[in-house]
């Protein structure tokens, strides 16, 4: 019988031994054996099968982070998928596993902001440079490509800008220079959009967010094809970059239900860009106008949106746009999205960095929403009042 992916999320890692419907949180730091004979048949398992599960320390992983990765393999249609303490782990790992000194990584302008520091400062003090490309215009990416360039870096839709960009067209230039890929998923998820099948190297979520929907764990996820197995492999061996089996459970019980909150979250933010919309200050940052070049790249890659959307609002009294988002009763100040519950951020330089690429006029001013599981209805009335103070 073929089972969709929604019956098997709620179906999957059940377990027989205890007659639990969910699987056991196995802590481990030592791994015991019969006898030394038995440690090395293990060893040569996890030689001939390196993604079958097969440990000798704690460190490696158990049962609990084993059958997260099996999840997440088949939601990703990849090879592996390595699973790190926090989602910015997965984004240090992807890079460390391919670049070495003297290469260059080619990034898009809109990273994630600790990405950026990460590729444009840490990174050059190993010798290592990020060019940084324009994501409405490929050419710059095409045009940055040197011998030296190992790496494209992607991340989609960009941080606070939600720029769509083509993804298709990065593998093929990739592909066609032989450069490798990675790009973060975390806006979409596998659930939305399958970067793997599309051709790309690695791909990052972080599972702080949507896969764990509840606001109270830290963790990543890093999917590769086979191609960059082995690179990836080595370097989480060497880093000791793995996820605990806590989290691990965790992140497990939110996918459970990932499907149908992400399908809520994308109801609840239609509704509200609906409203939104007709806001002659504002511009929404978000695939909702159907004749924009956003909604255009984000219909040719993507099956569904998430809740996070940007507003541009376009006034010339920074204070009456901060008191509309200080007025706001449902929807929390914070950082960390993809829970439950609403959220807003009033973007200033802190958040959005020292990009090259970002035209925002003076009375341009960027916020950020994450539309929660809350009746939209309730969040809409929330906006109307504070929208009073917008001037
Ligand atoms: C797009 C994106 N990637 C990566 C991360 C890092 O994830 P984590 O907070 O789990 O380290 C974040 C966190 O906000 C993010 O927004």
């Amino acid at each position: 019988m073929v089972k969709s992916f929604k019956t098997f999320l709620k179906h999957t890692a059940k377990d027989f031994h205890n007659q639990s419907v969910n699987p056991p949180v196995v802590r481990a730091s030592t791994i015991i054996f019969k006898s030394m004979k038995h440690i090395r048949k293990t060893q040569k398992k996890a030689q001939k099968n390196p993604v079958g599960g097969h440990y000798d320390y704690g460190r490696q992983g158990t049962s609990t982070t084993y059958i997260l990765q099996k999840i997440l393999t088949k939601l990703e249609d990849s090879y592996h998928v390595f699973t790190t303490p926090t989602g910015f782990g997965s984004v240090f790992l992807a890079i460390f596993s391919v670049v070495r000194p003297g290469d260059e990584i080619i990034a898009a302008d809109p990273v994630y902001s600790p990405t950026r520091v990460l590729t444009q400062d840490f990174l050059k003090e190993f010798n290592i440079k990020t060019i940084f490309y324009n994501p409405h215009d490929l050419k710059t990416l095409e045009r940055s490509i040197t011998k030296k360039t190992k790496l494209i870096f992607v991340e989609n839709p960009g941080s606070n800008t939600f720029d769509f960009q083509d993804l298709g067209k990065i593998v093929s230039i990739a592909k066609k220079y032989k450069i490798l890929t990675a790009i973060d998923n975390t806006w979409g998820t596998p659930y939305y959009l399958k970067p793997i099948k599309l051709g790309f190297d690695m791909s990052i979520v972080s599972a702080t967010k949507y896969y764990s929907g509840h606001s109270d764990v830290m963790g990543g996820s890093l999917a590769v094809n086979k191609k960059v197995f082995q690179k990836v492999k080595a370097a989480e061996k060497i880093t000791g970059l793995r996820l605990g089996p806590d989290d691990a459970y965790l992140i497990t019980r939110g996918l459970r239900t990932l499907d149908v909150r992400l399908d809520r979250h994308r109801e609840n933010a239609k509704k509200i860009a609906a409203f939104l919309s007709k806001n002659k200050k504002i511009t929404l940052l978000y695939p909702f106008k159907k004749n924009s070049m956003n909604f255009r790249m984000w219909k040719k890659y993507y099956s569904g949106a998430s809740g996070l959307m940007g507003l541009k609002i376009k006034s010339n009294n920074i204070n009456s746009v901060r008191k509309f988002v200080n007025s706001l009763k449902l929807f929390g100040y914070g950082y960390s999205w993809g829970g439950f519950e609403s959220l807003v951020l009033h973007q200033e330089f802190r958040e959005t960095g020292n990009r090259k690429f970002m035209n925002l006029a003076k009375d341009e001013h960027l916020v950020r929403f994450h539309i929660g599981l809350e009746d939209p209805n309730d969040l809409i009335a929330d906006i109307k009042q504070a929208l009073r103070h917008l001037k």
